[in-house]
């Protein structure tokens, strides 16, 4: 039995926190399906196109990875992969209440889905999507916090190229 867990986000954009995120999950489980959402309320700053592309490269050639775009229920989701597990990492105190009312609603909306939350790496704990934007847009450096190929897609994001 392949075990399955979904790894969703907006990933805008991936991070090294998010990279190590999926090498930790897969430790446990066979396949982690990384789901890149539409991004709902959001204005995100990559399109979903650059995001997942941005994904696929960071993560690199591994079978037991998938990226992928999802609109909607992100439960739905998961049956439509064959997913049992979802996972999301806890990083603050402050993560925990929006992380727990998710994953609460999610068991009422699929009671076998189950959430695992994962800690990051010590030295990736600090690090957010928001963060790594923010730093990018006043030229500061972000190339230990993402994959190369995320910090040029920033600098020619905030270049206006
Ligand atoms: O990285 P983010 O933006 O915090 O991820 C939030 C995400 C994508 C996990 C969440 O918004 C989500 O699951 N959206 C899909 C819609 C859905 O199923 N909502 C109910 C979950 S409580």
């Amino acid at each position: 039995m392949t075990r399955t867990a979904v790894y969703p986000g907006s990933f805008d954009p991936i991070t090294r926190g998010h990279e190590d995120l999926v090498r930790r999950g897969l430790v446990f489980v066979d396949r982690v399906v990384v789901a890149v959402t539409t991004a709902g309320g959001k204005a995100p700053l990559f399109t979903l196109e650059e995001r997942v592309a941005l994904a696929r490269t960071t993560l690199g050639e591994d079978p037991r990875i998938e990226v992928r775009p999802f609109d909607g229920l992100l439960v739905e989701f998961c049956d439509s992969v064959g997913a049992t597990m979802i996972l999301r990492g806890l990083r603050y105190v402050s993560d925990f209440e929006y992380e727990y009312q998710m994953a609460l609603m999610n068991r009422k909306l699929a009671a076998t889905i189950e959430t695992i939350f994962l800690v990051p790496a010590f030295d990736l704990t600090f690090l957010s999507a928001s963060l790594v934007r923010e730093v990018s847009r006043f030229g500061g450096d972000v190339s230990t916090l993402v994959h190369p190929s995320v910090a040029k897609a920033l600098a020619k994001k905030f270049s206006g190229a």
